[in-house]
C-alpha cells in the first residue's frame, strides 16, 4: 500500500509517498481501505512545524478517513470485512490502508457518500463541540465565524441553520462573498472592522469562533454581546504560505492578548480554549458523533466539498488551501483505481 509522510518539517517538498506493507489490526482494530481522507488546516501548519500536537518526522498525518473495512482484529465484533465506515484515524490517515481502534469507528450506511462521510468528522465535531457542549447554544443565538468559506466555516453554518441560530456572521475573503451568503451567512470581507459592524447591527454575538489567533482574538472578543462566549482554537495568522515563516509565526504568538478575569467577569464574556485532538473525554466525542450522524443522515446537515484529488496530486490539494482557493472541503481520493 502507499502512504503520504510529511519526510521532515518544510514546504510542499518535504510531501512524499512511500510504498509499503498493508498494516495489521490489533485485537480490537479493523483495517480499513482508505476511499477518502479529510485534509485539514492543521495538516498544513503539522508540516511547517507550528503544530504543537503532532508527532516527530518523519509521520503521516491525516485525521478522518471514510472506506471499506478489509480485515478485523480477533476481539472486534461489532464490524465485518465489508462494512462501510468512517473513522477517526488519529494521524495516518492519508494512506491506501489504516489501523483504527474500533472505538473511533462508525457504520456508514449506503446513503451517506464517502465524500461527505469524510468531509465530516474534525469540522462538525469542532463546531457542534463548541456551540452545543460547551457553549450551550439556544435557538436564536446569534454567531460570528471566521474563514466561514472554509470546512469548519461551512459546518458551523449549517450546524446554525439546523439549529435555528439567529444572525450568522462569516468573515472570509472578499471573493467569496456570494458563496458565504448562499450558505446563509452574512458576509463580512477578511480585513474588515467586523467587530464594530456586528456590534452596530445586532449589539454583538453569543458565540464568536476564532481560530485566526493574535490579536484578531481581541477583536472577537470585542464583537461579543453581554454573556457571550468566545471559543479560540485555531492560529491560522501564524501561517503565511507552503513554507514557514518564523516571523509571522512570532508576530502571532506576541499578539496574543492576556485576558483579564476582573474584567470579563465585569462585562459576563467568557473565553474557552479548544483542542478536538487533545479532548481526553471519549465519550464526549462519541456521544457528539452519533447526533452529528444522525442529522447527517436526515439530511440536516450535508457537508460541502470544495475538491477532491488523487492523493498523488496531494500537494496541489494543499497548496489550494494555502492559496485560500477553497470553498468547502479539500478531500484525498484514495480509493483503489
Ligand atoms: N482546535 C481544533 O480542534 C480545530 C479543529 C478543526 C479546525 N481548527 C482550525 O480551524 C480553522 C479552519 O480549519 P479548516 O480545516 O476548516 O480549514 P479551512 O477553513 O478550510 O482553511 C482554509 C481557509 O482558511 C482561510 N485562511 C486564513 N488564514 C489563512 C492562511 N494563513 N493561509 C491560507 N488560508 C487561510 C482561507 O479562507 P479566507 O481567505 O476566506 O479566510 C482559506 O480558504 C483552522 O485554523 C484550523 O486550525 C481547529
Amino acid at each position: 500500500m502507499k502512504r503520504v509522510v510529511y519526510a521532515r518539517r518544510g514546504g510542499l517538498e518535504a510531501i512524499e509517498i512511500v510504498e509499503e506493507e498493508d498494516p495489521t489490526p490489533t485485537a480490537d482494530q479493523v483495517r480499513i481501505e482508505v476511499h477518502r481522507a479529510g485534509i485539514n488546516f492543521a495538516d498544513l501548519m503539522m508540516r511547517q512545524g507550528l503544530y504543537g500536537a503532532a508527532p516527530d518526522f518523519p509521520f503521516t498525518p491525516g485525521y478522518e478517513v471514510s472506506g471499506i473495512v478489509r480485515e478485523v482484529g480477533e476481539n472486534v465484533e461489532d464490524f465485518a470485512v465489508g462494512d462501510r465506515v468512517v473513522a477517526f484515524s488519529g494521524f495516518g490517515g492519508y494512506a491506501e490502508q489504516v489501523v483504527v481502534d474500533t472505538k473511533q469507528v462508525w457504520p456508514l450506511p449506503e446513503s451517506i457518500s464517502f465524500d461527505a462521510a469524510a468531509a465530516m468528522p474534525v469540522t462538525y465535531l469542532t463546531a457542534h463541540h463548541m456551540l452545543v457542549y460547551l457553549g450551550n447554544f439556544k435557538p436564536g443565538d446569534s454567531i460570528l465565524v471566521h474563514h466561514a468559506a472554509g470546512g469548519v466555516g461551512t459546518a458551523t453554518a449549517q450546524l446554525a441553520r439546523a439549529l435555528e441560530a439567529g444572525s450568522v456572521y462569516g468573515t472570509a475573503s472578499a471573493n467569496k462573498a456570494e458563496f458565504v451568503e448562499s450558505q446563509g451567512m452574512i458576509h463580512i470581507p477578511r480585513g474588515e472592522d467586523f467587530a464594530k459592524r456586528i456590534k452596530s447591527e445586532i449589539g454583538g454575538v453569543h458565540h464568536a469562533l476564532d481560530p485566526v489567533g493574535g490579536k484578531h482574538i481581541m477583536d472577537s472578543y470585542r464583537a461579543l454581546r453581554n454573556g457571550g462566549r468566545l471559543y479560540v482554537f485555531g492560529a491560522s495568522s501564524a501561517v503565511k504560505g507552503p513554507k514557514r515563516s518564523m516571523l509571522k509565526a512570532l508576530k502571532m504568538w506576541w499578539d496574543t492578548p492576556r485576558f483579564d478575569p476582573i474584567r470579563m467577569m465585569n462585562s459576563n464574556k467568557s473565553v474557552y480554549g479548544i483542542h478536538m485532538g487533545m479532548w481526553k473525554d471519549e465519550d464526549v466525542v462519541r456521544k457528539q458523533m452519533v447526533s452529528l450522524a444522525k442529522m447527517l443522515e436526515l439530511g440536516h446537515i450535508d457537508p460541502v466539498i470544495d475538491s477532491v484529488y488523487r492523493f498523488e496530486d496531494v500537494a496541489a490539494a494543499q497548496q489550494h488551501i494555502h492559496d485560500r482557493g477553497n470553498r468547502g472541503k479539500v478531500l484525498l481520493d484514495f480509493s483503489p483505481k
